[in-house]
């Protein structure tokens, strides 16, 4: 069994972006982002509806991080510390050596290649740090900038049925599919 412990949280950077821990000062933008009507169109959650909510979330989700059960990170931009959005993983399976994924962006950053850049980010490290052979995620089969994020990345469509919500497919990216999508994007880089 891998152990992975998260008392030192992993900040990650990109070029335009840097992913750190969510902390009680985010409890504004993480209302504005749990409550967006648009941003939670096609996702299966109760959306935040007090301030309280998301400082109940806050607590919730650094709780999980204490616990090594899960990763979630913020993200902003690093030139002006703007809060733009989140990504997660959690759902860590050892039965399977698997986790899954979640990612989200205020709606005035959607459409720049943000979330391409952080969640690749954050699949390398999933492989390469945590050593999980398989991230799996679940999307809403209206959610088309979701499903193009995941095909871009070479997760697969699963053939399996989700029990839980028929309306929700279930993509999974095996390490060996994501280190071919990494060696094509090598040879064409505007892929
Ligand atoms: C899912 C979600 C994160 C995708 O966001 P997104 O901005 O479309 O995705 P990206 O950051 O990868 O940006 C890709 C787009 O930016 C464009 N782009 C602009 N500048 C770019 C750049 N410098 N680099 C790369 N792409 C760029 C791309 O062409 C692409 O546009 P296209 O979709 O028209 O082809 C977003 O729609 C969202 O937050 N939705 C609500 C929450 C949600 O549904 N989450 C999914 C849970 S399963």
């Amino acid at each position: 069994m891998i152990t992975r412990n998260f008392t030192s949280f992993p900040i990650l950077t990109t070029e335009r972006l840097t992913l750190k821990q969510l902390s009680i000062d985010d409890q504004q933008n993480i209302f504005a982002l749990r409550s967006d009507t648009e941003i939670n169109k096609y996702l299966d959650r109760e959306p935040c509806k007090t301030i309280e909510d998301a400082v109940n979330f806050i607590t919730k989700v650094n709780d999980n991080i204490k616990k090594n059960n899960s990763l979630y990170w913020v993200i902003t931009l690093t030139k002006t510390k703007t809060f733009v959005g989140t990504i997660c993983l959690f759902n860590f399976s050892n039965e399977t050596n698997s986790c899954e994924i979640g990612y989200e962006l205020m709606i005035k950053f959607q459409g720049k290649g943000i979330m391409k850049e952080a969640a690749e980010k954050v699949i390398d490290y999933a492989f390469q740090i945590l050593q999980f052979q398989k991230i799996v995620a679940h999307t809403h089969n209206k959610n088309q900038n979701s499903t193009k994020l995941l095909t871009r990345f070479n997760f697969l469509q699963s053939t399996e049925a989700n029990k839980e919500n028929p309306d929700f497919n279930i993509f999974t990216l095996t390490y060996l599919n994501w280190q071919t999508i990494k060696y094509i994007s090598t040879k064409n880089p505007n892929r």
